[in-house]
């Protein structure tokens, strides 16, 4: 890349920018709930190897592709909505068997059948219902039979959660992240993954803790963390909206937590 790399969303509002947006401008790389030490996990239950040819929708700032490069898999193919995101991911990639494809998830364009590994983190949470499952399909399409799939994602917990307090939870989460949000509960993660094909291989929670101090260190490291609390402190309007979004996660720290699941395609 020449020149000056652009932020996604960098031009916009900052009251209207996407919260995940608002975090990557101030410099935070690991956008996921449950953070550096959930995606390890996922990537341990994947167990990717230099014989697997991996598809990864919606990099993002691309941590967890540089993590999966470091097993050397045969491709690695990111479809990512962002033209922003792509370039920055196309930074650490060689280009010939490693590609980022501005793209959407539910629609990749490519062939049956064509990956052993496809995961995503962050990202489903944040469609609708019919477009969680369209994704879902298409990781299932693209996965050759006992392929493995990873999600790393918000849930709301109990699964027997008030439907009431569970939409609450998601309005508050919308309107405060500038986006929309449909966390679901693990139960609710699991069937749409069965309804799909899937038979469930491991899970593992961890407390929804994004924006708290201990989390943001481990995961961005001293110097990561410096330079974002410098960020926050010379941008009023990203702090207002980083403890705006902080106060929601805290309000609701009792029914919110992060989820990985990997789980296997059956035969059909
Ligand atoms: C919260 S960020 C997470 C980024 C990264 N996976 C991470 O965990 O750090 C959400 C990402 O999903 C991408 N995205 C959202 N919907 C998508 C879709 N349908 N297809 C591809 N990318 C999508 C966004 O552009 C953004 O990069």
């Amino acid at each position: 890349m020449s020149g000056k790399v652009l932020m996604p969303n960098e031009n916009r509002e900052i009251s209207k920018t996407p919260g995940h947006w608002v975090l990557a401008q101030l410099g935070k790389k690991v956008l996921r709930p449950g953070g550096k030490e959930l995606t390890q996990k996922m990537l341990k239950g994947l167990g990717i190897r230099p014989s697997d040819r991996v598809v990864e929708f919606a990099p993002g700032m691309g941590y967890t592709a540089r993590l999966c490069l470091q097993q050397s898999p045969a491709n690695y193919i990111a479809i990512e909505q962002n033209e922003q995101a792509a370039d920055i991911v196309r930074s650490y990639l060689d280009g010939k068997t490693q590609v980022c494809r501005v793209g959407n998830a539910q629609d990749t364009g490519l062939g049956n059948a064509e990956a052993t590994v496809v995961y995503g983190e962050a990202m489903l949470t944040m469609q609708s219902h019919a477009r969680k499952n369209e994704i879902i399909a298409e990781a299932a399409r693209i996965l050759a039979t006992n392929g493995r799939y990873g999600i790393h994602e918000l849930c709301i917990t109990p699964d027997d959660i008030d439907d009431d307090k569970k939409r609450t939870i998601q309005k508050e989460i919308t309107e405060t992240i500038q986006h929309p949000a449909k966390p679901i509960t693990p139960l609710e993660w699991k069937q749409l993954m069965e309804d799909n094909g899937f038979e469930i291989e491991f899970e593992a929670i961890a407390p929804m803790h994004l924006l708290e101090p201990k989390r943001m260190l481990d995961d961005e490291g001293l110097a990561g963390l410096l330079n974002i609390a410098k960020n926050i402190l010379t941008k009023p309007s990203a702090r207002k909206r980083v403890l705006g979004m902080r106060k929601v996660f805290r309000q609701h720290a009792n029914n919110l937590s992060a989820i990985t699941l990997v789980v296997r395609k059956k035969q059909s």
